[in-house]
């Protein structure tokens, strides 16, 4: 019998659906709501210590449709803008109210050992069960070299981790992969250098949306202007799955904690055999609600049963070895095509098998 149960680094997680930082994560109450419905863990929206200052702009979201349907999603919002007091409130209500389920903190700062240390310090302390770094953010701060562009420097990406795991006391540390670079496996590399347990991957691709037609503006539109924002939701599902597979073959065992575009359990199945061992889903919840998780765990569990995978263990990473240069995938055709020609030569000692008639007209030039 299949078991969605999956342990992470120590943490006993009842499925392996977790709901990624953000809008779904972004108070006590909401991460009630996703863990009402059924979510295994829910990593709370990114803080940071009180004093760094998040005025997010409305409207901050943008949706890109074909016909009716939406399939890829940009945002420019900032990391949360309550205090970090409201955070440890946030995290104790709801660890209270969830005990059996996985409480992740988020958090972001400037390249500052105190900092990163007291953060991640508190989080533990009001009862978060792991911390997960926001290396990221595409779009927020990076005048303070925060987010993504701390995640594009290796060095710093490894220095900070190891600044955290110093801090955590033990709790498992996952490190939050930014897409815009072009070898993710350079800074999950540093990750692990760090004495980070895993790896999330990834955050939101820098994106353009589009032009509004009316006002010809790029969207989302404030005061007539825009910056570029984080991608998110379905479009973004293949270059997630390429990311967590290169991370998965590079650091074979580093745990992955895979995001971008899930919306069905099938999405979750194709992270975990690509790598994952949880699966992250935050637009997704945003545009469909917290009750896709019944879909989620039930497809998910009738997957594993018809492939015969007890675990998700067991599950992950199934479809790697699959996985080849072009080269390669040349060479196995020539090698197909030799022995299928091979199979076509008659030999000497195939006489008398069929009619003679048959065997001398498949020797007969055309
Ligand atoms: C509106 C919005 C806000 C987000 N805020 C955060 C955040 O505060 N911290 C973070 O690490 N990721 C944040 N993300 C990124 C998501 O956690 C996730 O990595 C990304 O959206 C890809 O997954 P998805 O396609 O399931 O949304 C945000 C995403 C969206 C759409």
């Amino acid at each position: 019998m299949a078991t969605l149960r999956v342990n992470v680094d120590g943490l006993d997680f009842p499925n392996p659906f977790v709901i990624g930082s953000g809008p779904p994560s972004t108070n006590a109450k909401i991460m009630c709501k996703a863990f009402a419905a059924g979510w295994g863990g829910v990593v709370a929206k990114t803080t940071a210590l009180t004093d760094t200052e998040v005025v997010n702009v409305q409207p901050r979201y943008g949706k890109l449709k074909l016909d009716k349907t939406t399939v890829g999603f940009e945002n420019i919002e900032l990391i949360s803008d309550a205090t970090f007091e409201d955070w440890e409130r946030w995290y104790r209500e709801t660890k209270d109210a969830y005990p059996d389920r996985i409480l992740i903190g988020s958090i972001m700062e400037s390249f500052d050992k105190g900092r990163w240390q007291e953060l991640a310090g508190r989080c533990i302390e009001a009862g978060c069960d792991a911390l997960e770094l926001n290396f990221s953010c595409p779009h927020g701060h990076p005048e303070k070299g925060m987010g993504a562009a701390m995640g594009q420097d290796p060095e710093r990406v490894e220095t900070v981790t190891r600044w955290v795991v110093e801090a955590a006391g033990g709790a498992p540390v996952w490190s939050k992969m930014t897409p815009n670079i072009t070898d993710i496996t350079v800074p999950a590399a540093a990750a692990q250098r760090g004495g980070a347990q895993g790896v999330a991957a990834i955050n939101t691709i820098l994106s353009c949306v589009g032009i509004n037609p009316r006002t010809l503006k790029p969207m989302p539109t404030v005061q007539g202007h825009s910056t570029y924002g984080g991608y998110s939701y379905t479009a973004v599902k293949p270059i997630a799955l390429r990311m967590v597979s290169e991370i998965a073959r590079a650091l074979p065992g580093f745990s992955i904690s895979g995001i971008g575009g899930v919306t069905t359990s099938w999405d979750a199945a194709e992270f975990i055999m690509l790598g994952a061992n949880t699966v992250q889903s935050c637009t997704g919840p945003m545009l469909h609600g917290f009750g896709m998780v019944t879909e989620l765990q039930e497809g998910l569990l009738a997957v594993m049963e018809k492939h015969g995978f007890d675990t998700i263990e067991d599950m992950r990473g199934h479809a790697i070895p699959a996985l080849t240069t072009h080269h390669h995938l040349v060479e196995l055709q020539q090698e197909a095509r030799a022995r299928k020609e091979e199979k076509k030569r008659f030999r000497d000692k195939e006489w008398g098998e069929k009619d003679i008639k048959d065997a001398a007209a498949k020797l007969v030039s055309d």
